[in-house]
């Protein structure tokens, strides 16, 4: 067995895969077999696939499902989500169907700001820098022209630059902060490329202007790169009704007490971080499952959510809460850079298709969207934990799992559905469930051919 290899990224995928089984398996074949079953039959799609990532062996796949009845700012939607995490669409689907019935969802995009910087160190005078930055700004602006053109052509560009004194954190530690309008695109690309140029262009400026003659190592670019936090980059989405339109939960729950309760599970988790990470977890269920379902970067969405949760210094939850003159509302305020244009958004097959699926929505709208599916799975979570708790509906979606794992037919998963209703469902429980079912199905059928002789 060989654990290392040169030349792994040259060789074709097929030798990728033969290596990979044979060197780390105990069945290569049947590996080989199963993993290369995965490949796409449709080559030119296989290829594109492949064409996103490096190495690739085979594909990974997720489940790819629809929470209907979602109604944003008066329009239906069917929300395509990609996620492996049981409930998560069936929860989804029934807050979108509670709402549905008592106004819908609110999206209002606040902002649509993206954010980059050059981080460099400033050896000289500090206000020699300063006083030149006014000029600096306006030669930063000129160099990237021809970047930025096609952007400006469609709405967007750089909005602002402005220069951070960062030294008393670090000594000569400077920024230049730069603020973009990205239109319908994440616009990563769009913005690293106007960052890189800054940074050649300060340089540059430093190296030519009269003010700073044999003074060019007084700069020293450190790094330029987007900030993945854009909290100017913002949605507002709510939901609201009269609280007595809440209707009521079981036999014991008044829309009153449901309503009291509900605020007070989402107090808790702005006090305690431990309840605001499990929250905030519940509410990029449904953020991730679009994000992903529509080729968008999941990880920049997450990553930027939870510093926005953080953003008071300490971390808390994302939605918020309030009874009003009898009028219950509750809504998330959410940073998301995402686009509908560009990326993977139109090359991935899937990802096309969800678009299509929601209407081919603008960055804003999708954003829209996308916040009201985080904000619908809040209200699911928060809903069944304040009312019957959260393992009823999980656990039947763990019980289908486990009755497929142990290869149950459709009849004994029906009855096991009705067996299990008011019981304890455990990976044990159904295994001993379905033993003693299948041991007494053959006890009858050998009575009945023993009645029949
Ligand atoms: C599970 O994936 C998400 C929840 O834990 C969220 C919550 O507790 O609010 C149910």
């Amino acid at each position: 067995m060989k654990k290392s290899i040169s030349g792994f990224s040259k060789m074709s995928k097929r030798k990728k895969l033969r290596w990979i089984v044979e060197n780390f398996f105990k069945d290569p074949e049947s590996v080989m077999r199963e993993l290369s079953g995965y490949w796409l039959s449709n080559e030119k799609e296989q290829r594109i696939l492949d064409g996103f990532s490096e190495n690739t062996i085979s594909n990974f796949y997720l489940p790819f499902g629809v929470a209907p009845n979602f109604i944003v700012n008066g329009k239906t939607y069917a929300v395509p989500m990609v996620i492996e995490e049981s409930s998560v669409v069936a929860a989804a689907s029934a807050a979108a169907k509670f709402w549905m019935n008592r106004g819908g969802f609110n999206a209002e995009v606040i902002s649509t700001k993206k954010v980059g910087q050059v981080h460099f160190s400033w050896h000289g005078n500090p206000e020699t820098l300063k006083t030149a930055f006014p000029e600096i700004k306006k030669v930063l602006i000129e160099a990237t022209t021809g970047i930025t053109k096609n952007m400006e052509n469609r709405g967007g560009g750089i909005a602002e630059i402005i220069l951070k004194d960062m030294t008393e954190h670090d000594k000569g530690y400077f920024q230049l902060m730069a603020t973009f309008e990205t239109c319908d695109s994440m616009g990563a690309n769009f913005i690293n490329s106007i960052l890189e140029a800054f940074a050649a262009t300060l340089v540059e400026f430093v190296k030519e202007d009269d003010r700073f003659i044999g003074r060019e190592k007084e700069v020293d670019i450190i790094m330029s790169i987007l900030s993945n936090y854009t909290p100017e980059c913002l949605v507002r989405t709510w939901v609201e009704c009269p609280v007595a339109d809440l209707g009521t939960f079981g036999k014991d729950m008044s829309s009153e007490q449901f309503a009291d309760k509900f605020c007070r599970a989402v107090k808790i988790a702005h006090i305690d971080p431990y309840r605001a990470t499990t929250h905030n977890k519940g509410i990029f269920n449904g953020i991730d499952a679009v994000v992903l379902a529509t080729a968008n970067d999941f990880r920049a969405i997450e990553a930027c959510g939870h510093t926005y949760a953080a953003k008071d210094g300490q971390y808390r939850s994302l939605t918020h809460c309030k009874v009003e003159n009898g009028i219950f509302k509750f809504w998330l305020d959410l940073p998301l850079a995402i686009g509908t244009v560009g990326g993977l958004t139109k090359l991935h097959p899937i990802a096309r298709r969800s678009l299509e699926l929601l209407g081919n929505p603008n960055a804003e709208e999708l954003m829209g969207i996308i916040a009201a599916t985080g904000l619908a799975q809040n209200f699911a979570a928060i809903r069944s934990l304040v009312t019957t708790g959260i393992q009823k509906g999980h656990m039947k979606m763990h019980l289908l799992n486990i009755l497929n794992h142990q290869g149950a037919s459709e009849t004994e998963i029906k009855n096991a559905v009705e067996h299990f209703n008011d019981k304890t469902v455990s990976v044990s429980g159904v295994r001993d469930y379905l033993t003693a079912t299948r041991e007494q199905t053959d006890k009858d059928s050998s009575t009945l051919s023993l009645k029949a002789e």
